[in-house]
């Protein structure tokens, strides 16, 4: 390994971002150009630049994905111009091909199952447990009462602390309790508000134990662990799906509506008995709501994270959809738990989330959970759509052209004459090399 590489650095983060820049450039085989490169994605202006830098730490510059749109995207019988964040090609593509296909079938549709968000304090305690049990109500009362202070504006806007219970988990470890907690956070996401709600309870539970008249010297003492919001959010769930009558789905390369039908079928139900499959499956799915959740200025960790936990709910990771040929028609449904927020966060401070939200028509968070799923279901669908048919390499490699050009430094010309000979040609890294080698052998195209 370079020696650079393992020395250690004292005080990084006091520097300035001019310090910081230097010594990581100096660390690059040319620092000069590379300074001025990360330099090169600074924004223009330098108040935005500075909202950038302080969206994280150690912010040297920003770094650039392409910012897309799905046109046309008919759900629930708006249609929406959805912005997608995303590096991989053919995504977008294959989201606009399956809004297209949809878009005289009905469109995409969407409902929200629910929408409450869970966090838990998680303690150890040993003591009476039956006690604990019987004055729960007193302490769930001033868990509700001694919080007001943080709830009172999320109450004015119709959310807040739903609920509490005490979770008895002394089978799987000795004296480990939870209070659980439900809240409804309306447009936001909810992190702060849970977890600040989820800290004061901890404070709540540890006065009540010294003070309630009804525990024992030694049982005044709750040693909490930890209090933290729960990424996994089953009942925050939004359900998606498209509808037609089988014989509306067409001929597919050749392949006959009911055949096609079959075939798609047979590829969702790989999905649910293979946990390879499933995997992949689901990560298509995810291809596009991740794309809008991230152009949104939402988690998509948290939102990844609690889809694949839902996709291994019934103790085995299945794919995320369900197909049902029943009654001649073909119903493909979505369901995928997600946390997401359209207030607080990034939402007012990136500048391209505040585009990105304008776009959608300043949805509510529900609505947003609706689009986001929505356009995972369509990536899914395109996905599905072309390996049972073409396979994926056809339109893939297609999109990936320009990627191979530019990494061989393609001009615009060779990239234009290299687009058109590609329609005829099987695209692969190898016969862009070769394509370009032989013109530039022989200039120009
Ligand atoms: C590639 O990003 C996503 C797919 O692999 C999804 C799938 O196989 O269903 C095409």
């Amino acid at each position: 390994m370079n020696e650079r590489f393992i020395k250690a650095i004292e005080g990084f983060s006091k520097a300035s971002k001019e310090q910081k820049l230097d010594y990581v450039a100096s660390l690059l085989s040319n620092p000069t150009q590379a300074k001025a490169d990360f330099k090169g994605f600074w924004h223009s202006d330098s108040s935005t630049q500075q909202r950038l830098d302080e969206f994280s730490e150690n912010t040297l510059t920003n770094f650039a994905f392409p910012f897309g749109v799905v046109p046309n995207l008919l759900l629930n019988n708006h249609l929406y111009m959805v912005p997608m964040v995303i590096e991989e090609s053919s995504v977008v593509a294959a989201a606009s091909k399956s809004a297209k296909f949809w878009s005289d079938k009905g469109g995409f549709h969407a409902e929200i199952v629910d929408a409450v968000k869970i966090g838990q304090v998680h303690f150890i305690w040993n003591g009476r447990a039956d006690i604990l049990k019987l004055h729960f109500p007193e302490l769930k009362r001033l868990l509700f009462e001694n919080t007001t202070h943080i709830t009172s504006n999320m109450q004015q806007r119709g959310g807040g602390i739903l609920d509490v219970e005490l979770v008895d988990m002394r089978t799987e470890e000795p004296g480990y309790f939870q209070l659980k907690a439900r809240f409804n956070t309306c447009d936001s996401m909810g992190a702060n508000f849970i977890n600040s709600c989820l800290e004061e309870f901890a404070q709540i539970l540890k006065d009540w134990l010294q003070d309630a008249p009804h525990f024992e010297p030694n049982e005044r003492e709750a040693h909490v662990i930890m209090s933290i919001l729960s990424n996994y959010t089953p009942e925050c769930l939004v359900r998606t799906w498209v509808q037609c009558p089988i014989s509306d789905l067409g001929v597919h390369e050749g392949m006959d509506a009911e055949t096609f039908a079959w075939k798609f079928q047979k590829a969702v139900r790989v999905a649910e008995i293979d946990v390879h499959r499933a995997t992949t499956h689901n990560k298509g799915i995810f291809n596009g709501i991740d794309a809008v959740v991230l152009a949104t200025g939402n988690d998509f960790r948290a939102v990844e994270a609690c889809g694949h936990t839902y996709a291994a709910r019934n103790g085995r990771y299945q794919s995320l959809t369900k197909l049902d040929l029943s009654n001649g028609m073909f119903t493909y449904t979505l369901e995928v738990p997600m946390a997401l927020g359209v207030v607080g966060g990034l939402t007012t401070l990136h500048p391209m989330v505040v585009y990105a939200l304008e776009l959608l028509g300043k949805p509510s968070a529900e609505e947003l959970m609706c689009i986001a799923a929505c356009t995972g279901l369509a990536n899914n669908f395109g996905a599905l759509r072309s390996l049972t048919t073409t396979g994926i390499q056809k339109g893939h490699m297609k999109m990936h052209l320009l990627n191979i050009l530019n990494h061989f430094h393609a001009t615009d010309a060779e990239k234009a004459a290299a687009v058109e000979h590609f329609k005829q040609h099987k695209v692969s890294f190898n016969s862009v090399r070769e394509l370009l080698e032989s013109w530039r052998q022989a200039p120009t195209p």
